[in-house]
This record gives C-alpha cells, structure tokens and sequence, in this order.
C-alpha cells in the first residue's frame, strides 16, 4: 500500500489550554525522549520509496520546538516531498512566518475556534489577537492557502458560523468547520450532545449566500471542499463523527517521542525510534515495510468496526490532530 501523508508531531507542549483538548496537571515528554530532528528527515526519506508526498508539522503547538524552520528545510530537501505544512495555534505566527517560508515551508493552517476574543479566551486562556497577527503574517509572506480550523461545539461558538465565512473573505483564507472528535479527554467528557453536524452549518451558510459548488484544495482530503461564489471563498467541512473518511487511508502519524500511529481512532502505535536511531537503511526500510501491513490491517479494522467511535486514550495535545 501507498502512504501519501505524514503528520510529524514535534512536541507535545503547547502554550494554550484549549478546554477540549488539554487535562489539567498534564505532564509533557522529557525533551531528550524527543525525537531529533535528523530521526524525522530520516523516516521521511525511507517513507517517499512508499509514496510519500506531503508532510505536516503538528504539535502540541510545534512553534515551541528550538529552530523548527532547520526541520522544514530538512523536510524540503528530501526528493519526493511535494508539500510541507504546519498547524498551528498561531499564537506566537507572526515572529516564525517569515523564517518559515524562508526555510521553504509551503502552507499554514490556524486554530480558530471562535471569533469573538472572550469567548476564543474562555476556549483557550489565549489572546485572540496574536492569533489574527499571525494569520496577516502569515499571508503576508505568503504561506499559502492560509487554513482555519474551527471546531464548531453545540452551544457555544455554532452561532459564529456566518462570521467566519465573513471572516474567510476579509483576510483571504480557507475556514474549515471540524466536529468535535472524542480524543484526549480534556477538561471535559465528550458528548455526542456536543457536535453539531455540519451539514446544518452548511444549509444555514447556503440560505445566506447561496449554493456552494465542490472544489478542490491541496491537503490531506480530511475536508471536503467547497466555493462560494458569490464570495469567492473556499470553505471546508470536517465531519469525522457524521460523515467519517477513513476509506482507504493513507495517513500515517509520527509522534514526538518516536512511535508510528496507524490510526487516529485507535490506540494502536508501533515505536520506531530505535530504529531510527541505530538500525541500518536496509533495517529502517524493512521495519516500514512492517508497518504498512499493519497499516493495512488496521485499515480492514475499522471500516469492520463501522468506524466505532474512538477508543484512543492518548490526549490531542500529544497527537496533534
Ligand atoms: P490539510 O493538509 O490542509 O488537508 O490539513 P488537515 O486538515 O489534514 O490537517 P489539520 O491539522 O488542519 O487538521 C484539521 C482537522 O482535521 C483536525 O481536527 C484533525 O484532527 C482532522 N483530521 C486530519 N486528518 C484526519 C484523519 O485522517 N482522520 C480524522 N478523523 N481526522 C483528521
Ligand atoms: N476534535 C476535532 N478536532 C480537534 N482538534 C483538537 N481536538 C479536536 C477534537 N477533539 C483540532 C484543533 C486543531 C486541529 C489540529 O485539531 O482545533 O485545529
């Protein structure tokens, strides 16, 4: 099998407390469980032989690793490697986006959960205005398409919807709606009563401005795009709860401490750092072949499991989407 996307989380600490995402008293990696940067490029380079294309950088709030514009360049100047995003809380953008883009990063994609800064402060204890710094910074030095991402949660920011297509036309970047996952187990117990489906966002969104016409955007096909022409604007959804993608994944997730996630859901991982760290080329490249039959089966797994809700226990802040 292919795998075509990567999401290399770097760090598991991050300098919000977004309240679904992040359990009080939270304990973070020793930074020398990390893996280094040169174990990343070298997983990267063995995965393109199978596919790979695009790379994302994640978190925690990967911004807080040391020189992670040395990564990106790294990343890019692997043969093979199309794309290399970040996602980000954007809090502290506007001082990495130029060195960033420098370095030879392709594309950001923001957190933005709510539009209005008492209630983004409640969801995050963050400044909504760093945030929306760095999203200009970010266009300005063009990382782009520039992405939001906002989780829409029942009862508290669903009202915003139309602000944020309002929003996605004045600073010229894509929004993407996300129903809230059960992963990590925040401050809070996840509750079906918490998501709103999306496509009730979508018809209140159309009634305002009309029909929305499918269109394409580069990434990982998580969200399905469309154009409002009447605004010219791209506006995606992400429903993992109501309209799950897991069909035919080609994903894979590296975490900061060294182990390979075959899935989302689940709490399945394969720790490679060893690997990484001490085996030959041909060993690496035989482990990875390893790990694409899991890959695999895991795959069957859940399209079996009729894409039972998550069972993973590990918390989001240490996955990074
Ligand atoms: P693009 O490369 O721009 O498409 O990025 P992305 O949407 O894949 O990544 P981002 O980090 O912006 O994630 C946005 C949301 O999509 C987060 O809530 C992720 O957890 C979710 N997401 C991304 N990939 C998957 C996936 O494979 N499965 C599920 N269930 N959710 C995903
Ligand atoms: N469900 C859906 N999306 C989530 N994110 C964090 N936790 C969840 C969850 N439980 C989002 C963040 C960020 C992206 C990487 O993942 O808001 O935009």
């Amino acid at each position: 099998m292919e795998i075509t996307y990567l999401r290399v989380s770097v760090t598991d600490k991050c300098n919000l407390k977004c309240f679904y995402c992040r359990p009080e008293g939270l304990e973070f990696f020793e930074k020398e469980k990390l893996l280094s940067f040169e174990e990343i490029a070298k997983f990267v380079r063995a995965l393109t032989k199978y596919g790979l294309r695009k790379v994302r950088i994640t978190g925690g709030e990967p911004l807080l690793r040391k020189d992670i514009h040395i990564l990106v360049r790294m990343l890019k100047e692997i043969d093979g490697v199309e794309d290399v995003s970040l996602t980000t809380n954007g809090i502290t953008l506007s001082k990495h986006a130029e060195i960033l883009k420098k370095n030879g990063l392709d594309r950001v994609n923001v957190s933005i959960d709510s539009l209005k800064p008492e209630l983004f402060y409640k969801m995050t204890k963050g400044n909504l205005e760093d945030v929306l710094e760095g999203l200009r910074e970010a266009k300005r030095v063009g990382l782009e398409p520039v992405k939001v991402n906002a989780v829409v949660i029942r009862g508290m920011n669903e009202d915003e919807a139309l602000d944020f297509v309002e929003f996605a036309r004045e600073y010229g970047v894509e929004v993407r709606f996300i129903e809230m996952m059960p992963l990590g187990q925040g401050l809070i117990q996840w509750d079906l009563d918490m998501v709103k489906p999306l496509d009730m966002i979508k018809r209140r969104i159309e009634e305002k401005y009309g029909k929305m016409v499918p269109s394409e955007s580069i990434g990982s096909g998580a969200a399905k795009v469309y154009e409002l022409p009447s605004l010219g604007v791209k506006i995606g959804f992400i429903t993992p709860i109501s309209n799950p993608f897991c069909d035919g994944c080609s994903k894979l997730r590296l975490t900061a401490e060294g182990s390979v996630k075959l899935c989302l859901r689940t709490d399945e991982e394969i720790p490679i750092k060893d690997v990484l760290r001490y085996g030959s080329e041909e060993e690496i490249d035989e482990f990875i072949r390893q790990i694409l039959i899991e890959k695999e089966r895991s795959n069957m797994e859940i399209q079996k499991s009729n894409y039972a809700f998550s069972e993973c226990r590990r918390v989001m802040t240490s996955i990074g989407g």
